[in-house]
């Protein structure tokens, strides 16, 4: 049985089934979700490798050769059409056009299920997904459930980053008017034990992480690489539970009284549903999902146990992020670009900005060291030691990093932020013929790009005028060789 089989032996059957990575009913074969290439604007659906099964991500692979993909749609399996699409603008206007959220890169998130390709849903600050006409979600006090597979390792303090119940006007409608799943390590409203990331339940203008509107010690900190997240919420009751997703049983971090301050019991919930973002659109969280389901009534603590038994048996684990020509780790590296009328020039710095400039053997050695970059591992803990850094060959501890998607070089202070904007992951260039790409770990739609002559973390045919499409797959396509210092 799959993840809402049990729900429904349950008694309290899905009603939202989201994932794409696998069927989660064992009879399911239709589509998982959608992708969009850059290429043409062709569509394709992905689909479980057999009913019941894990997604065909080397359907994706085929379909998006050579180009960028991104998520357009993440269906909903449970046959009710509660399907997720780009986020509208609601209280706050996400970064694309017309205040749209960003869609997720269709290769941010590879995994292995049972040693099988798939792809889940990377969501960097900008991204959101969103149904705000969902039929047979909870509404007002009624009970639902809620689980959901995600990234550990991957997540920030901005809000919010959630998958759940939300309201149908993307705006902040009052407390009560929510409840999601939340995690991260936010700490505007609620907390729980150490630093965090922490499970919380975002009930709106608030992530409560048990009775307490501020901190509540029950509720640990937890980052495993894949982690089962689990919140239900009845008429003045609510639960939170946790789990390593890849191996044990679920952990209960609350199960009690609604929050005891006005406005949550009774509950208002709207039946809307929301992925990677707040109830009124707050787009500046990130994080990653790969499954997830909502349902109709409280579920059993016995039924979450035997879904998680499930998603453990599905076998999760890390897949290559890294691609292409291989760089080493230590060694200096030259990027040239490739596009026609530009071959002579390469990736360099003077100062903190980056652009490309005419460099050659005969260069004076200060160009030749602008012009070239030691390779390290990535320092974004959450890359997994697969990704890479650049360091300015000249300027020992500074390093290549995004900033407002323009490529820059600084010196690292260390912070989170800058080790997750200062790694990159690298892949057989877009354009081919033996060149790289090299994306930006936190925001995989973006790659190094030149566009004047500067250097950027681009998108193909987003909104700024570095994101141009024209030429987007030659511009963002390298020649790597050993720096010339
Ligand atoms: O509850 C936390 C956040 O507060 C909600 O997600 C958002 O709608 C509001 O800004
Ligand atoms: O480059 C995009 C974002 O801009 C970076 O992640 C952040 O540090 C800055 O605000
Ligand atoms: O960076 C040089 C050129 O500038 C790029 O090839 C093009 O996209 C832009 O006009």
């Amino acid at each position: 049985a799959a993840p809402c089989d049990i729900y429904a032996s349950g008694g309290t059957p899905c009603v939202a089934a989201h994932s794409t990575t696998r069927a989660l009913y064992s009879a399911f074969s239709g589509a998982l979700y959608q992708v969009k290439r850059g290429s043409d604007g062709a569509t394709t659906d992905i689909k479980p490798l057999a009913a019941g099964s894990v997604a065909n991500g080397p359907a994706q692979d085929t379909f998006c050769a050579g180009t960028t993909c991104l998520i357009s749609v993440i269906y909903d399996q449970s046959g009710r059409g509660n399907h997720l699409t780009q986020a509208p603008p609601g209280g706050f206007q996400g970064p694309e056009a017309n205040g749209y959220d960003n869609l997720a890169s269709g290769i941010g998130a590879p995994v292995t299920l049972d040693g099988q390709k798939a792809y889940g849903v990377f969501v960097s600050p900008g991204t959101g997904y969103r149904n705000n006409n969902a039929k047979g979600i909870a509404v007002r006090d009624e009970a639902e459930g809620m689980y959901a597979v995600l990234d550990g390792t991957h997540y920030n303090d901005g809000c919010c980053f959630d998958y759940g119940n939300a309201e149908t006007s993307g705006r902040d409608t009052g407390n009560g008017h929510m409840e999601t799943i939340y995690f991260g390590d936010n700490t505007v409203w609620g907390s729980g034990a150490g630093a965090g990331p922490w499970i919380m339940a975002d009930l709106e203008n608030g992530l409560f992480s048990g009775p307490n509107v501020k901190n509540n010690a029950g509720d640990p900190s937890i980052s495993h690489r894949f982690l089962t997240a689990v919140v239900k919420g009845g008429p003045n009751k609510w639960a939170i539970r946790g789990a390593n997703a890849a191996s044990g049983g679920l952990s209960t971090y609350y199960s009690g009284a609604r929050p005891n301050a006005a406005g949550y019991n009774p509950m208002s919930k709207e039946g809307a549903i929301v992925l990677g973002i707040g109830g009124d659109n707050s787009v500046g969280a990130q994080g990653t999902f790969y499954e997830g389901v909502m349902t109709t009534g409280y579920p059993s603590d016995a039924t979450e146990n035997a879904v998680q038994a499930d998603v453990v048996a599905a076998k999760y684990a890390i897949a290559p992020l890294t691609s292409g020509p291989a760089l080493s780790v230590g060694s200096s590296v030259s990027l040239r670009a490739t596009t026609s009328g530009y071959t002579t020039r390469y990736l360099a710095h003077t100062g903190a900005t980056v652009n490309t400039q005419v460099v050659s053997s005969s260069s004076a050695t200060a160009l030749k060291q602008q012009a070239s970059w030691t390779v390290r591992t990535g320092l974004a803990t959450a890359s997994g030691g697969q990704c890479f850094s650049f360091e300015a060959r000249d300027a020992p501890g500074s390093y290549l990093r995004h900033y407002n998607f323009e490529l820059r070089v600084a010196n690292s202070d260390g912070s989170k932020q800058f080790r997750e904007d200062a790694t990159f992951c690298t892949q057989a260039g877009l354009s081919g013929s033996g060149t790289v790409s090299v994306r930006a770990w936190g925001f995989p739609t973006r790659y190094f790009r030149h566009y004047n002559n500067g250097g950027y973390a681009a998108s193909n045919g987003g909104v700024h005028t570095f994101d141009a499409a024209g030429s987007f797959n030659d511009d963002v396509s390298w020649a790597v060789a050993t720096g010339f210092a």
